[in-house]
């Protein structure tokens, strides 16, 4: 069992750190504070923060009730505790909105803060200057919270406290581009922004995002284009709801991305009220995604690691020169239903590579450019052209949607109740470098699963014993075998 919490901190702009989800908000953990003599050590080592770090070490929740609704909590991952050494800073920059997109947790936050809206710069120089005089790496600031970072009146100034106490941290922005990015942003320093921008026409964008304008989200995005000096990765983020999601809207907001010159354009498939019913995680491989820079995943509520698998590559084809390198550190399934391979990836002469490809068969069911930062790649890797390498790619589970290439076995035992075995598939990735295109081979495996669970999240029917005494489930057939088949009768419920 897992969570974010133990590798980061969230600073609410009153001050409080919080759980960072909307579910756990309301949960106060400690507080910011420029008195003489705090620092975040002592909040580390108080009550609060003990029973969270001990609670997951132990494989519980520290907040029964709230947890198990929280989209942070990962059931299935081991935790991973890094507060002593690194951590991410997200930063709530203020609780004020214009907006009013009808599933934001704002209002309801609205109600209960009773501290400031807009965050005092000295509490995050306190914060930040803390964390550095104890040797704690801060890997990023992240601002996002319940509000529109852009709105608070200084904005530019919080950018700068984070570039002068912790120049190494990537800067990274999540904003709804309705301010004009020269007065909001001005000479601030960010490395990625993403601009929220849920399609290219009024009529559709507005119907989630009220009170807003895409002409200015888009505007904002433009200017990011034309003013800012570092040239930050820039990512369109574009929500997949029922009024927009027509295969002509999503096909001309991925062409406006091209003109505009916006590195990568990302649409998210949500669980939230008026989602797309078009797309959703498990039917994916029909989305209209027509241009390189576009990809496709689900919204961070539905990724909660369900289980750890496994991937094993060998470098299969190299046409003409020296092999790319890749290496695979992490392969997850999803609660959505959604493979996650997390890596990086490099040309052979530690050049950045241009996209990577994950076929099944011969489709092609994601890619990802290699845009997230990995420090320790050129640390090892001396000739690397700098840290963005890692690439995360993400892709519906084979055996629900893509017939033909996966092996899931489920099976039953007279009237047992369906237990699983373990579920492998082979996949190619495809890394496209200069014109040219290599390719690993591999197999990903996932291990035992519980059956049922299985086929309730995949939606698939459920083992029907047809004989009466033993039954396999193959959920799709490929060319391949795992596992000895032979000991098991095939039953009708072949999900082809
Ligand atoms: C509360 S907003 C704060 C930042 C900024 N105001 C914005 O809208 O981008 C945080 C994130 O929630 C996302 N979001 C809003 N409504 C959503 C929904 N229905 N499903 C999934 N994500 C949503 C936004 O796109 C944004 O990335
Ligand atoms: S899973 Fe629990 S500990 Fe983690 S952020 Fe959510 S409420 Fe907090
Ligand atoms: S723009 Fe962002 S903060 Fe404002 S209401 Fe919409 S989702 Fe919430």
């Amino acid at each position: 069992m897992d969570c974010r919490i133990l590798r980061s901190l969230t600073l609410k702009s009153d001050g409080h750190l919080c759980c960072d989800d909307s579910t756990g908000y309301g949960l106060h953990l400690g507080e910011v504070s420029t008195k003489p003599g705090w620092n975040i050590k002592k909040v580390f080592e108080g009550p609060v923060w003990a029973h969270v770090r001990r609670s997951f070490q132990e494989g519980r929740v520290p907040w029964p009730g709230t947890c198990e609704e929280c989209e942070l909590l990962s059931p299935g991952a081991a935790p991973l505790d890094t507060l002593a050494t690194s951590v991410v800073v997200r930063v709530e920059p203020t609780l004020s909105c214009e907006l009013r997109c009808p599933c934001c947790g704002r209002m309801q936050e609205v109600r209960r803060r009773q501290g400031d809206w807009h965050l005092a710069p000295a509490l995050f120089e306190s914060l930040l200057k803390s964390c550095t005089g104890l040797g704690i790496e801060v890997d990023a600031v992240v601002y996002l919270g319940l509000g529109e970072p852009l709105e608070h009146p200084a904005f530019s100034s919080l950018c700068e406290l984070a570039s002068k106490f912790v120049p190494s941290a990537q800067q990274e922005l999540t904003t709804n581009g309705n301010q004009t990015y020269r007065e909001s942003v001005g000479s601030g320093r960010l490395d990625r922004i993403i601009v929220s921008c849920d399609g290219v026409r009024q009529s559709s964008y507005a119907k989630y995002r009220i009170r807003g304008e895409v002409r200015r989200a888009l505007q904002f995005m433009r200017d990011v284009r034309q003013y800012a000096e570092h040239r930050p990765f820039l990512e369109w983020k574009y929500i997949l709801f029922e009024f927009n999601d027509s295969d002509e809207e999503i096909i001309e907001a991925q062409t406006t991305a091209e003109e505009i010159g916006v590195d990568s354009i990302m649409f998210i498939v949500t669980n939230s009220r008026f989602h797309s019913k078009r797309f959703l995680a498990n039917r994916l491989f029909s989305f209209p995604l027509a241009s390189p820079i576009a990809s496709l995943s689900p919204a961070a509520a539905m990724q909660k690691v369900l289980r750890p698998g496994k991937v094993t590559f060998g470098l299969s084809g190299t046409p003409g020169g020296p092999p790319c390198r890749l290496f695979v550190d992490d392969c997850v399934l999803l609660t959505c239903g959604v493979v996650q391979l997390q890596g990086w990836a490099l040309g052979a002469d530690g050049s950045y590579v241009d996209r990577i490809e994950v076929h099944l068969g011969e489709t092609a069911v994601g890619s990802a450019r290699t845009m997230h930062r990995r420090k320790d790649v050129p640390r090892a890797i001396p000739e690397a052209a700098g840290p963005y390498c890692g690439f995360i790619l993400q892709f519906p589970f084979p055996a629900a949607s893509q017939p033909g290439h996966a092996i899931a076995l489920a099976w039953r035992y007279g009237s047992d109740a369906p237990r699983g075995g373990e579920i492998a598939f082979g996949l190619r990735l495809k890394i496209r470098v200069g014109g040219s295109a290599q390719y690993f081979d591999g197999v990903a495996s996932f291990p035992p699963f519980d059956a049922t669970v299985f086929a309730a999240e995949q939606h698939l029917p459920a083992a029907d014993s047809g004989n009466g005494t033993s039954d396999l489930v193959l959920i799709s057939i490929a060319n391949q075998k795992v596992g000895d088949g032979s000991q098991f009768a095939l039953s009708d419920s072949i999900v082809r």
